[in-house]
């Protein structure tokens, strides 16, 4: 169980540890629910990228949890930004990442994106579409690639599998050299391709599927890309009974030389974002009504679906422990639930639990990654406060939302 925490979680006397910190000290001072996010552990999944594909450039999929002080911690472990909106942009601006390492992407951008995009010479635009290149050109954007829509069906769940044909994403291989000749023509640097087949992938098959069909694409062009641009979208555990994934370095490995054996002298991109920061964050949860309905024995905690939509969106599952008695042997088979009103606010169908009361802890491993970044206002509840903790002590990355009202 503790394998799906940050690096540095332990049990001292009983008590949840993160980050050196106790999690009851971190409650007693900031409140629930709240994210504390390990610095430790987003560092060492920087380093597992890099030392898998040394030579290759990794940029965060800033979607995963925008935050200038995470993305500053990446950027010095050598990290660029995937960013695809204007926002986006502008936390990889306030983290100080250089706009040379950016990826922008978007399968909608506006001019003022494309603009922003230009003016500070962003290293690549990746064009979604055909129209894009004569915007690109307008915008004054100079270097692109071109996002691919291989037909490749990741195996993952269908809302974030991305490669298939008819997604709203990229340019079927089929349409693709018309784009590429007219990118050419108008002027602008068609530095290479890129694809990104979905996320939670558990291995790399996709991605040497998609590799072949634009090996296939580039020779029936004559073609030698300077840049590949494979993605994101490396799993991670969540649940202790989640089959195992690869390493971030094994990953890296194996994709990087599945690049470099069809185009040996490309310079390959990752955009990693879950498997940067989904391990490197627990949620932590004040325990309220513990009740029984039926079979089920509910355990209620002061947040839910508005933190962490993730279980209502893609029934995604998740695992529990009582942070303030982490040592208790599991009593209790349980439910967790939010505190919103509607029956689809659960965070955890089923959970084997020391049987929690009114008043314990409930720590939510793996929550680092599109949790804080989907969260909503439902039911006028103020989005949580996120914390990182590391050797420089414990700081406030995010501030948590005032009351409404
Ligand atoms: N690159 C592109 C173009 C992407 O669209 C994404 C994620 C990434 C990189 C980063 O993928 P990652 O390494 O994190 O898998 N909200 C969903 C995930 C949506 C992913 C969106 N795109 C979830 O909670 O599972």
């Amino acid at each position: 169980m503790l394998e799906l925490f940050p690096d540095t979680a332990e049990i001292r006397d009983g008590v949840l540890w993160v980050g050196g910190v106790s999690t009851v000290d971190l409650v007693g001072e900031h409140g629930t629910p709240l994210v504390v996010y390990c610095e430790e552990t987003i560092r060492a999944a920087a380093r597992s990228w890099r030392s898998g594909a040394p030579d290759a450039t990794i940029v965060y999929g800033t979607k995963a949890f925008p935050n200038a002080a995470i993305m500053r911690l990446l950027w010095e472990e050598g990290v660029g930004a995937d960013v695809s909106t204007l926002g986006e942009m502008q936390y990889a601006k306030a983290a100080g990442i250089p706009p040379a390492t950016w990826i922008v992407h978007g399968n909608n951008k506006s001019d003022e994106e494309l603009r922003f995009a230009a003016e500070h010479d962003a290293w690549l635009v990746v064009m979604d579409e055909p129209g894009e290149v004569e915007r690109c050109v307008e915008a004054g954007v100079k270097r692109v690639l071109l996002r691919i829509t291989p037909g490749v069906e990741a195996d993952t769940h269908e809302k974030i599998m991305t490669g298939h044909l008819g997604s709203k994403f990229g340019v079927p291989l089929e349409d693709a050299a018309e784009v590429v000749e007219r990118a050419r023509a108008a002027g602008l640097e068609m530095a290479g391709l890129h694809v990104h087949l979905g996320s939670q992938l558990a291995d790399d098959s996709a991605v040497h599927a998609a590799l072949d069909g634009l090996a296939a694409f580039t020779s029936s062009l004559s073609w030698a890309p300077a840049v590949i641009d494979a993605g994101g979208g490396l799993a991670i555990r969540y649940a202790p009974d989640d089959p195992a994934v690869p390493t971030p370095e094994e990953y890296a490995r194996a994709v990087a030389t599945g690049v470099a054996a069809r185009w040996p002298d490309a310079q390959v991109i990752f955009e990693p974002g879950r498997s940067l920061v989904g391990r490197a964050a627990l949620t932590l949860y004040t325990v309220g009504v513990v009740k029984r309905s039926g079979p089920t024995t509910w355990v209620a905690v002061d947040g839910g679906m508005s933190d962490n939509p993730r279980p209502a969106l893609y029934g995604a599952r998740y695992s529990a422990l009582v942070a303030n008695r982490a040592g208790d042997a599991p009593t209790a088979t349980v439910a967790v639930c939010g505190k919103h009103c509607e029956s689809g606010d659960v965070l955890i169908e089923r959970v084997e639990l020391a049987r929690p009361e009114r008043g314990d802890l409930l720590a939510v491993p793996a929550t680092g990654a599109y949790a804080l970044s989907m969260a909503s206002n439902y039911n006028a509840l103020p989005r949580p406060a996120a914390l990182l903790v590391g050797d420089t002590g414990t700081r406030v990355i995010r501030q948590r939302e005032p009351n409404i009202g």
